[in-house]
């Protein structure tokens, strides 16, 4: 059954991924379809069964990846059905969403290095089809421009999907009263850096800036899915369902988009049930 959520967005809550349609396109309102699940491990398999659906409907799928505590149970599902279940990555091509500076992709705390190990080494995705902003390279604008291009050379994203930050960032797109549209460097807030050290020795070692896709690089993509969980993200979600459309919240703009559904849990989804 489908519910409608009151909220100002019209949002539409679908009882299991195999509700939606993969592909569809201008349905002519701007819906935020949303799936809650009772625990992470849920809400992981559903995202990564919504995935994999898209994956077998094209094969050579483009992909947008992201990082982060979030998606590590989806790649961890998406892994068990390659090998359990032959689900086959040979034709798929991904570009990562953003990237630490300063940090070469073998760093253990590289964003390159978090994919290798949780998604990459364990299917049979050809290296060649992987795509990262670079995070040392010498000429950052040159690199964000090559990246751009990169995406569109691939025929642009089918399916982005997405963390979600306390702050409401999107990729590495912090609040801020502007936002830039395409890949960029950005500086990191306070907010993000001290929810980041958690993966790092000393407050210190993490990274001030990294290199990001732009807002327009993420609502470029044809569809797109937000992965959210626990208690400190339902103010985010709520931010970025609330109808309201702010670059304080970048997670807001994902309203301005035709094919857009959040997997949350039920922590997560708290504040969008109230
Ligand atoms: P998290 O990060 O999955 O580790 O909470 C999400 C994000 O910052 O985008």
């Amino acid at each position: 059954m489908v519910k409608k959520a009151s909220l100002a967005a019209k949002g539409r809550e679908c009882q299991d991924a195999g509700e939606l349609q993969i592909g569809i396109k201008n349905k002519g309102v701007s819906a935020l379809n949303f799936i809650i699940s009772n625990s992470y491990a849920e809400m992981s398999v559903k995202a990564a069964h919504f995935v994999a659906a898209a994956l077998k409907a094209k094969p050579d799928i483009v992909l947008g990846l992201p990082t982060g505590s979030t998606p590590i149970g989806m790649y961890q599902e998406l892994v068990r059905m390659h090998k359990e279940e032959g689900l086959d990555f040979s034709q798929v091509s991904t570009f990562n969403l953003d990237e630490y500076r300063g940090l070469k992709g073998d760093h253990n705390q590289s964003y390159r290095y978090f994919m290798e190990t949780n998604l990459f080494r364990h299917v049979n995705i050809k290296p060649e089809n992987i795509n990262f902003l670079s995070g040392v390279a010498k000429d950052p604008v040159a690199e964000c421009k090559r990246y751009e291009e990169a995406i569109i050379k691939a025929g642009g994203i089918d399916l982005m999907i997405l963390g979600i930050g306390i702050n409401g960032h999107i990729g590495f797109n912090e609040p801020a009263s502007k936002l830039e549209a395409n890949s960029h460097i950005v500086k990191l807030t306070e907010s993000t850096i001290k929810a980041n050290a958690r993966f790092f020795e000393h407050l210190e070692d993490v990274p001030r800036e990294a290199i990001t896709m732009g807002v327009g690089s993420i609502l470029r993509s044809r569809n797109i899915i937000l992965l959210a969980s626990g208690t400190n993200k339902k103010e985010a979600v709520y931010g970025s369902m609330s109808g309201l459309v702010t670059t304080e919240i970048p997670g807001s703009l994902l309203q301005l988009h035709n094919e857009v559904t959040f997997f949350l849990d039920t922590e997560a989804a708290a504040k969008i049930k109230e």
